[in-house]
């Protein structure tokens, strides 16, 4: 077994950790206290070819491992988890769905400007009444001839304003149940489309999230993605992989707490000596230091397997509960090594501890995966 990263990832990897510090880190404490998008560097990023990194160069994309993507996801989350949302978002949701399951045709008119970073994309599954319960869409795509009419509310969709480029699942023959919902490529100016204000979140405050309303939409049948039904399965397989993205997001939303702890530990004084000499703050950081090691390895094997195309979905859950998880409590450490300055935002801890919170709800609650990885179990 080679533990190894090759001389393209580990380049990969401090491209990322580049972008980040000269680009993210200057102002993020501003752009989370106003909750401002950070346009004109996800542009940047886009330019960099971080967006469509994973897309096949047949369709203009970077061409890249998923092991290269998980090392830049945690560079770039180590200091700004709002806009590596937008990456992962980008390659794992929407470029993947569409290379693996779209048609050449709409590989070609959608696939292509996202992968070359000028479009964004979103994945809207997410409902008012359907968050963890996928299956329960209310959203209607009806089947009107030669196009679908789509109507209903999606909720919690990142990417939601600056997208142009929207993958919607919603029910077509609700008799059906799952078997029935569709997966449709919606251009976002189609008439009939409304977003509701961004919301005011916890964490990860300048991503760029909404609500989206569909009264009357009329989406052509060419932008069906897969058979009629197929819906369902598209938006798993999805996020089987999306689910990588995020375990990367939380494993370096934990690595960037804990680097900022042990570099606190060994300048603040207490007692007469650094607080990294006192055994109570070098063991909280010999465990941080273990769940972050662990967690690393977990989506590194999770990415491993998708690149050897092996089945990936359990070990992907596994990596998107245990990072998450882990990420809850390295930081929420790293804020209580801190003391008073760990509650302020200068020092940034109570911020990636605030980010930590939302990788355990999104992309599927730790709960979710455990339902995935428990009856993987039974198999
Ligand atoms: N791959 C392929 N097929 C799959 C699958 C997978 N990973 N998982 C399930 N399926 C299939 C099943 O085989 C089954 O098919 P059959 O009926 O033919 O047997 C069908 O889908 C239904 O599966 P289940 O019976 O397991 O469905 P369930 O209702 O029990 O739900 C669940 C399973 C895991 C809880 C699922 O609903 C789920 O993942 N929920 C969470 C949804 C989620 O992650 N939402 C996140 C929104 S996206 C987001 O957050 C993006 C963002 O903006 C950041």
């Amino acid at each position: 077994m080679n533990f190894e990263f090759t001389e393209e990832q580990k380049m990969i990897q401090q491209a990322a950790k580049d972008f980040a510090e000269r680009e993210l880190l200057h102002d993020i404490i501003e752009r989370d206290a106003k909750s401002i998008f950070p346009a004109d560097r996800i542009k940047k990023l886009a330019e960099l070819g971080f967006l469509g990194m994973m897309t096949d160069p047949k369709y203009d994309g970077g061409g890249m491992d998923t092991i290269s993507y998980v090392l830049a996801m945690e560079e770039i989350s180590k200091i700004d988890s709002s806009t590596a949302v937008v990456m992962s978002v980008c390659n794992s949701l929407v470029n993947w769905g569409l290379e693996n399951f779209g048609t050449e045709a709409q590989k070609e008119k959608y696939l292509k400007p996202l992968a070359r970073g000028e479009k964004i994309g979103a994945f809207l599954l997410s409902e008012p009444e359907a968050g963890s319960d996928a299956t329960s869409q209310r959203t209607t795509a009806e089947d009107m001839g030669d196009y679908y009419l789509v109507n209903g509310t999606k909720n919690w969709i990142t990417n939601a304003n600056c997208a142009s480029t929207y993958l919607v699942i919603a029910q077509t023959h609700p008799d059906k149940k799952h078997k029935g919902i569709n997966a449709l490529i919606v251009d976002k100016d189609t008439p009939g489309i409304t977003l509701g204000p961004h919301e005011d979140k916890m964490g990860m405050r300048s991503s760029d999230t909404h609500s989206v309303m569909f009264t009357d939409v009329k989406v052509p049948k060419e932008n069906r993605i897969g058979d009629d039904g197929f819906g369902f399965t598209f938006a798993m397989k999805t996020l089987d992989g999306g689910r990588i993205g995020i375990a990367s997001q939380a494993l370096g939303i934990a690595s960037g707490a804990f680097e900022r702890a042990l570099k606190y530990s060994r300048e603040r004084k207490a007692f007469g000596t650094e607080i990294f000499n006192h055994q109570a703050i070098a063991f909280k950081l010999a465990d941080m230091a273990v769940k972050i090691e662990n967690a690393r390895n977990l989506c590194l094997k999770a990415a491993w397997l998708k690149d050897q195309h092996q089945p990936y979905g359990v070990m992907s859950a596994m990596a998107k509960q245990y990072c998450a998880d882990i990420a809850m409590e390295v930081t929420t450490e790293a804020v209580q090594i801190h003391g008073g300055y760990g509650y302020v935002r200068e020092y940034h801890v109570e911020r990636l501890m605030r980010e930590a919170k939302l990788t355990q709800i999104y992309e599927g609650t730790s709960e979710v995966q455990k339902i995935v990885i428990s009856r993987s179990l039974l198999k």
